[in-house]
């Protein structure tokens, strides 16, 4: 019996969930919520109910699980509504605006037993998977340096919508958080955090443009160097074929991790080793992994039904996803004093 499921929040991601959730034989999409004349047609196009208002939404519909696609600074309260309602839900990225916001969400999941899953979906991407495995094998060495990039050029009709004009709606809530909860989920916990911002190019009020300065539970350094108003070619979106919306620049890396024995390029896949005692005269070695494939989302939309029927945990909940957030705090304070800080969580005292 396939899992009823509805979505709420009929944007350009909700779009996306609805056309795997289409594609996926164990889900049956069972009502859409949104409050956009938008969201009712896409309703009436798949032939369910459409509503304005979620919870009149899961009052009537009771679906078994719902997906939520709204603007990220109604994560929290959506949620929350679906935990009171008793109903698992799979929720879209950034968990929340700030800590302060997701502290309530938090001590909430640790009281309930309806399961959340954060939509970090990179970590379902396959080549994500395999990137783990060389890691674990060791091929490193001891982790040294750690470089991300994330630096693509938004259109400026995509600041059209209100919603991301607000705060928490910028390129570190809204971007960043991909790249930070993957750098977690491969390198580990981040324990500290230096940081510059600039919002000169697009004059809202976050920042469009950012390098930040990570130091690594293993002793790594890492940077992150990103802005939504670059013409370059370094990013996930762009490197990894994840979004067919996105013209690939394939042989471009977006992050690239080294250490004392190795390094790796990704999402290439690429790594390099010396054959014998490391030294900078004699030639890396370079191999090439082949690419796994397979939809993220789709992967990701199997493990939530899963989730849903308490048959798997969460592969990020709720505690998990606010970590990463963490480090948006972290940098929008390490920015504003331009000192490192190290990550507060409220919840832990
Ligand atoms: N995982 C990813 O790669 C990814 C990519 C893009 C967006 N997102 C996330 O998805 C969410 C939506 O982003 P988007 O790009 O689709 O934005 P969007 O503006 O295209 O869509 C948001 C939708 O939410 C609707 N909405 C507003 N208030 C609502 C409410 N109270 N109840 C239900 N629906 C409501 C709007 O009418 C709109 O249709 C954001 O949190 C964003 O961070 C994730």
């Amino acid at each position: 019996m396939p899992l009823s499921l509805a979505l709420i929040g009929a944007g350009a991601m909700g779009r996306q969930h609805h056309d795997v959730i289409q594609r996926e034989p164990q889900a049956r999409l069972c009502a859409i919520a949104d409050p956009r004349e938008s969201g009712r047609a896409l309703a009436q196009q798949a032939g369910v109910p459409g509503f304005s208002d979620h919870r009149e939404m899961l009052h009537s519909a009771r679906p078994d699980a719902v997906i939520i696609a709204n603007p990220n600074t109604l994560h929290v309260g959506t949620a929350l509504d679906c935990l009171a309602a008793g109903v698992p839900a799979l929720i879209e990225k950034p968990i929340g605006v700030s800590l302060d916001d997701v502290t309530p969400l938090v001590e909430a999941t640790r009281d309930s037993r309806t399961p959340l899953l954060l939509g970090h979906h990179r970590r379902h991407n396959p080549l994500i998977a395999k990137a783990r495995e060389l890691l674990a094998t060791g091929l490193l060495g001891e982790m040294t340096n750690v470089t991300a990039l994330w630096q693509l050029h938004k259109p400026d009709d995509y600041f059209a919508a209100p919603w991301r004009r607000q705060p928490g709606n910028g390129l570190l809530h809204t971007n960043l958080i991909h790249d930070l909860d993957l750098l977690r989920y491969l390198c580990g916990e981040v324990v500290a955090v230096q940081a510059m911002t600039s919002d000169r190019l697009r004059g809202l009020p976050y920042a469009d443009t950012a390098t930040v300065l990570l130091r690594f539970a293993n002793g790594a350094r890492g940077t992150l160097s990103a802005s939504d108003s670059a013409s370059a070619p370094w990013s996930w979106e762009l490197t990894s074929h994840e979004n067919p919306a996105y013209p690939p620049q394939q042989d471009q890396p977006c992050y690239l991790l080294a250490g004392t024995q190795g390094a790796l390029a990704l999402p290439q896949l690429k790594h390099w080793r010396y054959d014998g005692q490391a030294h900078w005269h004699h030639p890396l070695q370079a191999q090439q992994e082949t690419s796994p494939t397979g939809s993220a989302l789709a992967r990701q939309l199997r493990h939530f039904i899963k989730v849903a029927q308490a048959k798997e945990a969460p592969l990020v909940a709720v505690e998990d996803a606010a970590r990463t957030l963490a480090l948006i705090d972290t940098i929008e304070r390490a920015a504003a004093s331009e000192r490192s800080q190290a990550p507060v969580i409220p919840w832990e005292g």
